[in-house]
């Protein structure tokens, strides 16, 4: 264990939840929680809900759960330490350091400060006469010298071990350099640089640290680019090239390209909203950062195959999370940085002139589609109709569709009316699934499953309830709870989940620890985390907690006597009689 827990006891005491996620959530008061967008999904109705008293957040929608040091972590990308410090640093506090604990905290304080010290490295070796050609190099690509200093580009040397050795004296270890990916290991186990004779683009977080570094041969060599692997502070998934900038130029809307040498030219012509990708496709964690930065995605990628289907696959992950999306398509074949150098001083117009043309997905999709039939033949001509419809009933707003149905009515010489028609029904067969889907998945949560008393899950929806209710209540009236414990068995739990928060909670009482949701998050799984947050979310307070509380140890007490399916299968005659018997006489 990293911290004592005091220290998390007080740090948590001096940190209130609302306030740290007030800070990234619109949230607005709604009885005794608050209610706000979720951060981590698409989320468009407030499904994201906050209790300070419980010191819980909890989203109806992507069913996660947490305390604010797991808020901190997701939304900043820190591991727990670094979280547990941000919230000290805020709250005032100092954390005390342990000597023998937190070797990863350590070692990625390391990594970081290896990566600054060879960014520094990289840049001092473009201005020395071996990087004379680098230099001409960023110079032929017509960076100017203010856009090199400015993205912090740099020049690794041929040799493969000047970066070793410099940082040797700087004092960081060969096993460090290694971890951070700076250097690979020699056959007899010697570091050597990984970078050798390439144009170095350090990539850098929200905070300005180096998180690794992307590297461009000058040659026709491949590969071309060799970028940092997997290190414990790179994740190429988690991150976009150039949001550090681009984030307070945005304005409402960002422009997706795909390479490194494409966000640099459009920042040098003035569109410092451009970022990129780090070498691979759009993921969805990569999708929900710009959505926390922008109402509005420009994507613009290649003209060639591949950029195609990346373009595709980027709206797939774009426009469920409510995300405005344009499509610019460079003419003939370019990239944004070679449309920009093809133009010269005319590049930064034109190219808003595209920007301001380029269509939203709709259009894109409208002529990819079309592209699919020939429309000179009836037959196939109903069928895109058909089609198109469909999407146009994705539309939410019904002004942008009513635009396209015009368009389309115009092109294909067919009545608006019946486009219209046509998409109006489009809409009634969407609605009537998403309907159906919310009726089954409502359905599945009900359905209780008969695994009997030793399961995951009660057979029994009054037990289930009354589990539920009774975990909810024991932890927002710790006065019940202390009186309750000593008397209640876990085994009345009949699920295993149940009784084991029971018997977290009571351990911790016993230790004079406070109970609440935060106080023991830590010690649960995030499955387990996320199932107690729905929980303790979904309950309201009791009027009257001590009575409320034995009618629900009452209803565990009788349903422990009853027995399950399986062993009403299993039991001989004189048992079921006697269940009977006992049944019976209860009713009467
Ligand atoms: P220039 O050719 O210098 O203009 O580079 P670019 O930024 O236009 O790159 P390109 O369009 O060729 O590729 C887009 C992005 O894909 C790059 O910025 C890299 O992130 C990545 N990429 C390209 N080539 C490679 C490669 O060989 N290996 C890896 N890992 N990534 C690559
Ligand atoms: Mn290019």
């Amino acid at each position: 264990m990293a911290i004592s827990e005091d220290f998390k006891q007080e740090l948590k005491r001096r940190t209130n939840i609302a306030d740290i996620i007030g800070n990234y959530v619109k949230l607005k008061k709604s009885g005794r929680n608050l209610m706000g967008k979720c951060p981590f999904h698409g989320d468009d109705t407030p499904s994201f809900s906050v209790s300070p008293e419980m010191g819980l957040y909890h989203c109806f929608g992507c069913n996660e759960s947490g305390d604010v040091i797991q808020f901190v972590r997701k939304i900043e990308h820190l591991d727990y330490m670094e979280a547990v410090r941000w919230l000290a640093q805020k709250a005032g506090l100092t954390v005390p350091e342990t000597n023998n604990d937190n070797k990863m905290h350590h070692l990625r304080q390391r990594i970081f400060e290896a990566n600054r010290e060879a960014a520094r490295f990289y840049v001092r070796q473009l201005y020395t006469p071996e990087g004379k050609e680098a230099l001409a190099y960023l110079t032929k690509r017509q960076l100017l010298p203010k856009t090199i200093t400015h993205f912090g580009l740099g020049y690794s040397p041929k040799s493969r071990f000047e970066l070793v050795n410099y940082l040797r004296s700087k004092g960081f270890s060969g096993t460090e350099l290694i971890q951070a990916n700076l250097a690979n290991q020699s056959q007899n186990g010697n570091p050597y640089d990984r970078f050798s004779d390439r144009i170095m683009f350090p990539i850098i977080d929200l905070q300005r640290r180096v998180l690794g570094f992307g590297g461009r041969i000058m040659s026709n060599n491949k590969p071309k680019y060799l970028n940092t692997s997997e290190t414990p502070v790179f994740n190429k998934g988690e991150n976009l090239y150039a949001l550090q900038f681009a984030k307070n130029k945005a304005n409402g809307q960002l422009i997706l390209v795909e390479g490194y040498m494409d966000v640099i030219a459009l920042h040098q012509a003035g569109f410092e909203n451009a970022v990129a990708t780090l070498g691979t496709a759009l993921t969805q964690e990569q999708a929900l950062i710009i959505k926390r930065y922008c109402e509005e995605v420009v994507i613009c990628y290649d003209a060639d195959e591949a950029g195609q289907r990346a373009t595709a696959r980027a709206i797939g992950i774009l426009r469920p999370l409510g995300i405005n999306i344009k499509i610019l398509t460079v003419p003939n074949g370019k990239d944004p940085d070679e449309f920009m150098k093809s133009h010269g001083e005319q590049g930064p117009a034109r190219f808003r002139m595209l920007l301001n043309n380029s269509g939203n997905d709709i259009d894109y999709r409208l002529t990819k589609l079309r592209s699919g039939y020939h429309l000179d033949i009836t037959q196939q001509r109903v069928e895109f109709l058909t089609k198109a419809c469909e999407l146009l009933s994705q539309l939410d707003n019904s002004i942008e569709r009513d635009i396209y149905i015009s368009k389309l009515a115009e092109e294909l010489g067919v009545e608006k009316a019946a486009i219209k028609e046509q998409t109006q029904q489009s809409i009634r067969t969407r609605q009537r699934r998403t309907e159906k889907d919310r009726q089954r998945s409502m359905q599945r949560s009900l359905t209780v499953s008969p695994e009997g008393f030793s399961g995951t899950e009660p057979f029994n929806l009054r037990v289930a309830s009354a589990e539920d209710a009774l975990i909810s209540l024991l932890m927002a009236h710790p006065d019940v709870a202390v009186s309750v414990f000593p008397t209640l068995s876990p085994t009345l739990f009949p699920t295993a989940f149940h009784r084991m928060v029971y018997e977290l909670l009571r351990d911790r009482a016993a230790q004079g620890y406070n109970f609440t949701f935060t106080d023991i998050s830590d010690k649960l799984s995030a499955d387990e985390r996320n199932r107690l947050g729905k929980l303790l979310m979904s309950h309201s307070y009791e009027e009257n907690p001590t009575a409320a509380a034995k009618d629900y140890i009452d209803i565990l007490q009788e349903e422990s006597e009853k027995l399950s399916p399986q062993q009403i299968a299993e039991a001989d005659d004189n048992t079921l009689l006697e269940e009977m018997r006992k049944l019976r006489s209860k009713k009467q």
